[in-house]
C-alpha cells in the first residue's frame, strides 16, 4: 500500500514571507484533515523556516525545491543537505527547470539524490522528457538514462524515503497535460527500472505526475495502477485548488 504523496512546488513565488505563510495555513487546514494523503509543500528555500512554523507540527510537510549534495564548503549561495535536514523533511531534486537554466547533470542528480537520503531528506527525483525527444521517439531512452542516473547512488530502493516524479517538460506550466494512459505508461517503465535495480523495495516508492496538473485531470492520474501522487507547480499556489486536488488522492485512496 503506497500513500499517495502531493507536493506543491511554489518555484520562486510567493515574492513575500508573509504570503508564504499564508498559503502554508491554508494548505494546512485541509491537509491536517487528510490521514491518507501525505501532503507537501516546497517553498523557496528562504521561507522553509516561516513554512515549517506554520504547518506547526501537523500533518503538513516541508520541501525544498534543491539542494547541494555536500555538507559544508565554498560552494557560494548553496545549501546543504545537513542544513536542510533542520527545516524540511523532502528536496525536490533534478527539477527540469534546474536540468534547463541551473546545469542540473544526471551526475549532479545522482549525488544529491544519495545525499539526501544520507541525511534523512526523502528526494523527490524529478524525471522527464522535452518536446524535442518525444518527437524523436526517445522518451523511454531518456527517461531510462535519468532514472538509472537518479538512483546510481543509492544502496538500496527500500527504506529510502525515495519519491520518482515523472514531469515530462513539455507539459510543465503549458496546460498541455499528457493524459492519464501516457503517464501511465512511463510510470509503470518507471516501475519496472525500480525492480531491476531494486525487486523488494520498488513497490514502496510512490511515482508522481507531473506538468499542468489540475484539479479537472487530477483524478484520472490518480486512478492509474502505478501513479500516486502529483508534484503541483502553478495550481499548488491556489489553495481551492491544490486542496481540490488534495481530496481528489484522498478519496482514490492508497495505491
Ligand atoms: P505545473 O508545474 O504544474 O505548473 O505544470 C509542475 C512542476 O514544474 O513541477
Amino acid at each position: 500500500m503506497r500513500i499517495p504523496v502531493i507536493a506543491g512546488n511554489w518555484k520562486m513565488n510567493p515574492p513575500r514571507p508573509s504570503e508564504a505563510t499564508s498559503l502554508a495555513l491554508a494548505v494546512r487546514e485541509v491537509a491536517d484533515n487528510l490521514p491518507g494523503v501525505t501532503t507537501v509543500v516546497c517553498p523557496p528555500t528562504v521561507f522553509l523556516a516561516d513554512v515549517r512554523r506554520a504547518a506547526g507540527g501537523g500533518r503538513l510537510h516541508v520541501g525544498a525545491q534543491t539542494m547541494h549534495w555536500e555538507e559544508t564548503g565554498a560552494f557560494t549561495g548553496e545549501t546543504s543537505p545537513a542544513m536542510l535536514a533542520e527545516l524540511a523533511g523532502f528536496v525536490i531534486i533534478g527539477h527540469s527547470e534546474r536540468r534547463q537554466y541551473d546545469n542540473e547533470t544526471d551526475e549532479k542528480v545522482g549525488r544529491k539524490v544519495a545525499a539526501a537520503v544520507g541525511h534523512g531528506l526523502r528526494p523527490i527525483a524529478a524525471v522527464g522528457e522535452t518536446a524535442e525527444e518525444r518527437r524523436a521517439g526517445s522518451t523511454a531512452e531518456v527517461i531510462d538514462r535519468q532514472v538509472r542516473a537518479a538512483l546510481g547512488g543509492l544502496g538500496r530502493i527500500g527504506a529510502s524515503g525515495l519519491v520518482v516524479a515523472y514531469e515530462p517538460v513539455w507539459a510543465i506550466g503549458t496546460g498541455d497535460a499528457a493524459s492519464g494512459e501516457d503517464a501511465q505508461t512511463v510510470a509503470a517503465q518507471i516501475r519496472a527500472i525500480l525492480r531491476d535495480l531494486d525487486p523488494g523495495g520498488a513497490d514502496e516508492v510512490p511515482i508522481q505526475y507531473g506538468g499542468s496538473c489540475t484539479p479537472d485531470n487530477a483524478a484520472e492520474y490518480f486512478a492509474q495502477p502505478d501513479i500516486d501522487g502529483a508534484l503541483v507547480g502553478g495550481a499548488s499556489l491556489k489553495p481551492d485548488a491544490f486542496a481540490a486536488i488534495l481530496r481528489a488522492a484522498a478519496e482514490l485512496g492508497p495505491a
